[in-house]
């Protein structure tokens, strides 16, 4: 199952984005708030190593990260959640995958993959609405090809549909979410969802 956010601050932003009345500048301020939050939930057990220092007082072994972070937004609406990533982890690196779903049928077409060496490194995928997860497990599956060990999936609304066909495809890859939502409409929409993110972060 995945790991569903508890936060307030993350409940509060979520209500914002679902708002219809939210314009695109205060919907990217709340995307980057909540995708903050998950950022923190999606690295909360990364290792540390003990790193000798000397504080004013005297010498100690003090814990610093000890394994890198790829960051990998699927285009374009995983864009919003990615700044919380470069401002945070001082040695992150950044692949970028483009997908769109026809509008019609809901299957997603590649246009653009650009991954950085994944070995040895946390991998986190990152796209705000898991809907049918055509896209997810596209992207997941090009991010093992290419040598992915530790995946994980980051999300803001995810449909049981989109969870279900994730957790086929991918059984091994942990999805972390900050909610759960009823189902899919007859457009492959997420209900109550929050309306298409790509276009309300952009304004397009
Ligand atoms: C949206 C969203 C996901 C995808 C989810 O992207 O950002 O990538 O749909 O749907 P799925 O789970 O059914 O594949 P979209 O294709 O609209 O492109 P965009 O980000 O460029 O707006
Ligand atoms: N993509 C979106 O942006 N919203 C949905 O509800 C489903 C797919």
């Amino acid at each position: 199952m995945p790991h569903v956010i508890n936060h307030p601050l993350a409940a509060h932003a979520l209500t914002h984005l679902r708002d219809k009345t939210t314009a695109p500048v205060t919907f990217r301020t709340l995307c980057y708030q909540i995708g903050l939050l998950l950022a923190l939930e999606a690295t909360r057990d990364l290792p540390t190593t003990p790193k000798s220092i000397v504080t004013p007082l005297e010498a100690i072994d003090s814990p610093v990260l000890g394994q890198g972070i790829v960051v990998v937004p699927i285009l374009r609406a995983g864009l919003g959640m990615l700044q919380p990533y470069t401002d945070l982890f001082p040695s992150v690196s950044v692949g970028y995958v483009g997908l769109e779903r026809d509008h019609k049928t809901a299957v997603a077409q590649s246009y653009y993959c650009k991954i950085p060496p994944l070995e040895g490194r946390r991998v986190i995928c990152v796209d705000p609405m898991l809907a049918t997860g055509g896209s997810a497990a596209q992207a997941l599956t090009v991010l093992r090809e290419k040598g992915a060990q530790d995946l994980r999936l980051v999300t803001i609304v995810s449909a049981p549909e989109g969870i279900a066909a994730i957790e086929a495809q991918h059984p091994d890859v942990l999805i972390i979410t900050a909610a759960i939502d009823r189902q899919l409409n007859e457009q492959s929409y997420i209900v109550p969802g929050l309306g298409d993110f790509g276009d309300r972060l952009y304004g397009t």
